[in-house]
């Protein structure tokens, strides 16, 4: 059977149905067409997926939409409004200028990542962005630009 929940999604309430097995990342992409968030592997391997979910990072394709009534989800598709906003637009002028990409399939996951990176609000080394990257896989191998990109924006 099918379950109603209710996601908000970068500032906006969406009610759909659910079957028990749909994961939130297939919610967004098939049900609610926000696209931007990718599907890598399917299995929490690549980092793809990854949206913030009430505050923290998660792999979307790990978690069933029907547990998370009520949820806040940002996706790489929320605007630049409020403080997270804010740090997303940075992020991906950062991005942009570092040229931290090159075919972009990881980048909405590399860009969700690092903002629950920025909302840490400290600064970090190198090496700890580093650190708490390595589960966004970049198959281009533009890890040293995606790195300056995110130690300019937490700078
Ligand atoms: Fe979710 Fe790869 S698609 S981690």
């Amino acid at each position: 059977p099918e379950q109603e929940i209710t996601l908000h999604v970068n500032g906006v309430a969406h009610v759909l149905n659910v079957a028990p097995w749909v994961t939130l990342l297939d919610a967004l992409r098939e049900r609610l067409n926000l696209t931007g968030t990718k599907k890598g592997c399917d299995h929490g391997q690549c980092g793809a997926c990854t949206v913030m979910l009430d505050g923290m990072r998660v792999n979307s394709c790990l978690i069933l939409a029907a547990m998370k009534d009520g949820a806040q989800i940002t996706t790489i598709e929320a605007g630049p409004k409020g403080a997270e906003g804010a740090a997303l637009a940075r992020l991906q002028r950062a991005f942009i200028r570092h040229d931290a990409f090159q075919c972009g399939y990881c980048t909405p996951g590399q860009i969700m990542s690092a903002l629950a990176l920025m909302g840490e609000g400290r600064a970090r080394s190198r090496d700890e962005i580093r650190e708490f990257m390595s589960g966004n896989l970049c198959r281009c191998g533009a890890y040293p630009n995606i790195i300056a990109a995110v130690e300019e924006a937490l700078a």
